[in-house]
């Protein structure tokens, strides 16, 4: 398994994922994204989308991170995330586990990363366990391709998971 230690909060300083305290390749996607609509504060709705489909969901730093981004008040931002129903706040859990269902990861099997999860835990995407403890994301492509499947535990992207891998890290979860 290999695993990228993820700390996701945001500096004051300039925001690109260059100087983002962490190397979390999911907000190099996000300038790219930024970049590509050059900054405008009108592509915000096509931003988020952006952001839940390499997160999972929309933490409250990503939020920040767009909003310093797109030079809009963070309150306008979170204004808009809460509004729509098709995004996704943190989830409740305790804990999270992202499963990235990608092309590349999908094509290595995360799709029976989560029919594991679903069959021995009955944990389903979006959903988390009646103890309060684990959030089940998907994401689509969260920029680690390359270590297929990938998924994140609590903001460590972690690649070539197996079944086991993520039930154990899971189940670990449950057990604390
Ligand atoms: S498809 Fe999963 S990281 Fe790219």
């Amino acid at each position: 398994m290999q695993s990228v230690t993820v700390n996701s909060k945001v500096s004051n300083s300039k925001q690109t994922s260059k100087n983002h305290p962490s190397s979390d390749k999911r907000f190099k996607v996000l300038d790219i994204t930024m970049k590509r609509n050059q900054y405008h504060q009108d592509a915000l709705i096509e931003i988020l989308h952006k952001a839940q489909e390499v997160f999972g969901y929309l933490e409250e730093d990503v939020l920040l991170y767009i909003a310093q981004g797109l030079k809009l008040p963070p309150s306008r931002v979170y204004g808009v995330a809460t509004f729509y129903h098709l995004f996704s706040l943190k989830p409740s859990g305790e804990h999270t586990c992202v499963v990235c269902l990608g092309t590349a990861c999908y094509v290595k099997g995360a799709a029976e990363l989560l029919a594991t999860l679903e069959k021995d835990i009955k944990l389903y995407p979006k959903e988390t366990t009646p103890d309060g403890k684990v959030s089940l994301m998907t994401a689509r492509c969260i920029g680690a391709c390359g270590i297929a499947p990938a998924a994140v535990f609590d903001g460590e992207v972690c690649g070539k998971q197996t079944s086991s891998e993520v039930l154990e890290k899971v189940n670990g979860w449950l057990q604390e």
